[in-house]
């Protein structure tokens, strides 16, 4: 079905079923044109908890959509494909954090919402990129920490922070793709050019960035800026983000290699499908999700680092 056509399809089943559309920043490009609202981790959880809308299509990674489904258990949370995972999520086991746990009573558990709802399960309290910082604060200076599964931002984390944490060895194979070369090269380029870099790169490249932040931490960021160049070190689809955002800008990703591909299984052809047949419908275990949405509040309670 041609492009032009689909969308309206998308429109008029949207309105019928009375649904929204929810997209991640790192959504291809043309999903990302029929959200309702785009937005990072954080800002979808909230969009979730707040929709007026009993259905929410989200256009995202599985640990998105099993988070909405966790803190409103209410609503029919759609993934139009439920096999968009998250590797990192996946380094993360249940059992072995319960493990160390063992070997750290008394530890708080700061968990990157990038997790399962096992893990979560598990936690104490969730964090995102965007206010990991703030709920780290959070803890009581006299607790250990027990921080995963993403090395790269708990280790960012403990610099920002001076707290020392117990580091989960998980990381991003996506964002794990920048490397301080390519910074240091599109600098020599563009001397005049502002570099933004997530914190799940690794700290090579992190250290040579002007600014650390989350994916809406970026758009806030040039939001403020003079600037009118950007160097992007996170998943390439943030560039078409903020192409749209600030059309009179310039984006160059870090690294044409850092794509996800999870995050591309998503196309507007399994969002008009999931809109026909309502599914596939993501849930959480009631017993495993009431015991994860306290972390995941406490998550979403917590305000943005910046
Ligand atoms: P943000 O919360 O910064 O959008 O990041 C989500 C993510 O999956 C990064 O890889
Ligand atoms: Fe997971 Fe990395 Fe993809 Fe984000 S970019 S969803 S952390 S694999």
């Amino acid at each position: 079905m041609p492009r032009q056509e689909l969308v309206q399809k998308i429109g008029k089943l949207k309105a019928e079923r009375g649904a929204i559309i929810l997209a991640h920043n790192y959504q291809p490009p043309e999903v990302q044109d029929i959200a309702d609202r785009l937005g990072d981790s954080l800002d979808l959880s909230r969009f979730a908890a707040a929709a007026g809308e009993r259905t929410i299509i989200f256009c995202g990674v599985h640990f998105m959509a099993e988070t909405a489904a966790i803190l409103s258990p209410e609503k029919k949370i759609i993934l139009p494909d439920p096999k968009a995972g998250c590797p990192m999520a996946d380094m993360m086991r249940a059992e072995e954090l319960v493990a160390m746990k063992r070997r750290h009573p008394g530890a708080v558990v700061v968990t990157y919402v990038n997790s399962t709802a096992d893990v979560k399960a598990e936690t104490d309290v969730c964090c995102t990129s965007a206010n990991a910082v703030r709920v780290v604060r959070s803890v009581p200076p006299d607790k250990e920490i027990i921080f995963g599964p993403d090395k790269y931002l708990g280790g960012w984390v403990a610099g920002e922070t001076g707290r020392q944490m117990i580091l989960w060895q998980g990381f991003c194979p996506t964002h794990q793709k920048i490397f301080p070369e390519q910074i240091r090269d599109l600098r020599a380029k563009h001397p005049d050019a502002i570099v933004m870099v997530h914190p799940e790169v690794n700290p090579a490249a992190t250290a040579l960035a002007d600014a650390v932040l989350g994916t809406g931490g970026m758009i806030a960021y040039v939001g403020h800026s003079p600037a009118s160049t950007f160097i992007v070190g996170t998943e390439v689809g943030m560039v078409y983000r903020l192409q749209k955002e600030f059309p009179d800008r310039k984006f160059i990703p870090a690294s044409k290699h850092a794509l996800c591909p999870n995050m591309k299984m998503i196309t507007l052809e399994k969002v008009a499908k999931s809109l026909e047949a309502l599914e596939p419908v993501i849930s959480v275990e009631p017993r495993v999700a009431d015991r994860a949405r306290n972390a995941i509040r406490l998550m979403v309670e917590i305000p943005k680092n910046n």
